[in-house]
C-alpha cells in the first residue's frame, strides 16, 4: 500500500488487527500482519494495536526494533535482500551489492528517492546451494550474476 494512503488504510488496519483476540500472545502475529500490508510500521496504526491490545506504545517500538522482519521505517515498493551469508559471500554477493548500489544509488539500508527500491543485506536465506542468492520480495533470485542485475531490474520497471 503506498505510503500516502495510509489514512485511507486504517480501516483496513481495523480489520487485520480486530480479526485477533485482545491477548498479548497474538501481538507479533498481528504487527506481522500489518507489516506485510504496509510494507512498515505506521505509527498511526501502532496505535491501534496499543489501543486493541492494551500495551504501551514502548512495547510496541522494542517489538519493532527486536524483530528484523518488522520496521518502523517505511520501505520501497520493491525490497531487494541479497544475502551475504558465508557462502553467498564467497561466490560474489560482494560485487551484487556493489552493482545494485552503482544501479540504484543506494547503499544498503538506504530506499531510492523515488520510494520504489531499498537495499537490504541478509545473513542466509537458507538456500546456500543457489548461492550468491537474492529476494526481491517474494520473488527468489539464484546463482545470481552481477551482469543479469540490470535485465531483472528493468524487469520490474516494466512491471510498475
Ligand atoms: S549464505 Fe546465502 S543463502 Fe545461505
Amino acid at each position: 500500500m503506498p505510503v500516502g494512503s495510509i489514512r485511507e488504510g486504517l480501516s483496513q488496519a481495523k480489520e487485520i488487527i480486530t480479526k485477533y483476540p485482545r491477548e498479548q500472545r497474538f501481538l507479533l502475529a498481528a504487527l506481522q500482519d500489518i507489516q506485510k500490508e504496509y510494507n512498515y510500521l505506521p505509527r498511526e496504526v501502532l496505535g491501534l494495536v496499543r489501543e486493541h491490545f492494551s500495551v504501551p506504545m514502548s512495547r510496541l517500538y522494542s517489538m519493532a526494533t527486536f524483530y528484523k522482519a518488522l520496521t518502523l521505517e517505511p520501505k520501497g515498493q520493491y525490497v531487494i535482500k541479497v544475502c551475504d551469508g558465508t557462502a553467498c559471500h564467497i561466490r560474489g554477493s560482494g560485487l551484487l551489492i556493489e552493482e545494485i548500489q552503482r544501479l540504484l544509488k543506494i547503499a544498503p539500508g538506504e530506499t531510492s528517492a523515488d520510494g520504489k527500491y531499498s537495499l537490504e543485506t541478509v545473513n542466509c536465506l537458507g538456500s546456500c546451494a543457489l548461492a550468491p542468492v537474492m529476494v526481491i520480495n517474494d520473488q527468489y533470485y539464484g546463482k545470481v550474476a552481477p551482469a543479469s542485475l540490470g535485465k531483472i531490474l528493468e524487469e520490474l520497471e516494466a512491471k510498475g
